[in-house]
């Protein structure tokens, strides 16, 4: 077996990609692409992403790449501005439509129809008009700015006029899927910069958090330049992972009982277009998400072990934490029916609420056919 550890939290070497950014007394390393920030998502793997790209390109340099954990498309997109032909995926709407906004486009959304139907030029100026709408209430603002304090009741108004004119943009068909997945992606990712809570929508703070009381303005997420062939895709891992032969797959599913559906309902509820009865401090909707087999202690392990036995490819990754539901002995079990298997650790500087930085040990398992 060969155990290396590549190191921990580097100085950033893409500046197109990453910066450093003090939070409290911890260091992050925030993604950006072209110049944007992008929302923190819990389990991101962006402060390791050179290490880790470092590590699959020298063992297989191009090729196939698929990533059906993809959340928010961090790794799907660095992959693609790297030439791979990338196919992500996720069984969160809200994560699907970043990934189309990052991932599938490959230049700016053309609007084509929004643009007759309402007489303007190109995207610049529908951004403009979602930028100078009067403040309006709703659902939106009842749940989340009045009853609990996720955001300013100004920046409320606004986050609601957007949601209401891409809703009617989106009825009368002016927009295709692609655009409205877009144009919401970057309505949640323009919100979360004003969003009063630490990163998830569980919890919003007590007090008034500096960047909540700044004023929401409307960012275009930009599409990621590189490989033209990418594809993302609304669904269950193991049903991208059983459609093709990759050359690479990488696994990065969650690790413990924390439910990506409970921590980002709100996105989620946005990005399904609904206005459910919400309950509790955190204003998560009635009626439960889906919960990931991979969040559950009693189904982890054998809904790995589906993905694998159904799995093509030359080299797997499997990315996971030591504390994770699946113990490491059993992960090594199972990857040696597979294949030959290498074990990589990579320290870095963990997400966290707390003013202290926490170090994460992410263990890599590579697997060759
Ligand atoms: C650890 S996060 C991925 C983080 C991502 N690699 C990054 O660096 O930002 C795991 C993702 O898997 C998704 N997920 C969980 N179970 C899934 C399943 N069965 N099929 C597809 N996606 C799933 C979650 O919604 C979440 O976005």
């Amino acid at each position: 077996m060969d155990l290396r550890n590549l190191g921990g939290l580097e100085e950033t070497r893409d500046k197109q990609f990453f910066e450093l950014r003090k939070c409290e007394n911890a260091f992050f390393k925030i993604e950006r692409t072209q110049g944007d920030i992008i929302m923190r998502y819990i389990g991101s793997k962006v402060s390791v992403i050179e290490d880790l790209y470092k590590l699959i390109s020298g063992r297989v340099p191009k090729g196939f790449f698929c990533d059906p954990f993809g959340g928010v498309g961090t790794i799907g997109s660095y992959f693609k501005s790297k030439n791979f032909k990338v196919y992500s995926g996720d069984f969160l709407t809200f994560a699907n439509f970043f990934q189309i906004a990052r991932i599938t486009q490959d230049g700016p959304p053309k609007f084509s129809v929004l643009c007759d139907a309402m007489k303007i030029k190109n995207h610049g100026e529908a951004i403009n008009i979602l930028n100078n709408l009067e403040g309006k209430d709703g659902w939106f603002t009842k749940n989340y700015a009045y009853k609990r304090k996720f955001f300013t009741l100004q920046n409320g108004k606004k986050i609601e006029a957007c949601l209401q004119a891409i809703k009617i943009w989106r009825e009368r068909r002016w927009l295709s899927y692609e655009e409205n997945a877009i144009l919401i992606a970057s309505l949640i990712n323009s919100m979360d910069k004003v969003a009063n809570t630490a990163g998830t929508y569980y919890a919003y703070l007590k007090k008034w958090y500096r960047k909540a009381t700044r004023p929401f303005n409307f960012k275009l997420i930009p599409y990621t330049p590189g490989n033209p062939y990418c594809r993302c895709f609304l669904c269950d891992a193991i049903d991208l992972v059983k459609r093709y032969k990759f050359d690479i797959i990488y696994l990065d599913p969650p690790y413990n009982e924390r439910s990506y559906a409970d921590y980002y309902h709100l996105p989620e509820t946005v990005a399904l277009s609904e206005t459910p009865n919400v309950q509790g401090k955190s204003g998560i909707p009635h009626v439960k998400r889906t919960k990931s087999a991979f969040n559950r202690r009693d189904k982890a392990l054998s809904a790995l072990s589906n993905i694998l036995n159904i799995a093509r490819f030359r080299l797997l990754v499997f990315h996971y934490s030591d504390d994770g539901i699946i113990r490491p002995d059993e992960l090594r079990n199972l990857f040696h029916e597979f294949g030959t298997v290498d074990e990589y650790l990579i320290d870095s500087v963990g997400y966290t609420n707390k003013s202290e930085s926490r170090t994460i040990k992410h263990r890599l398992y590579l697997v060759e056919s």
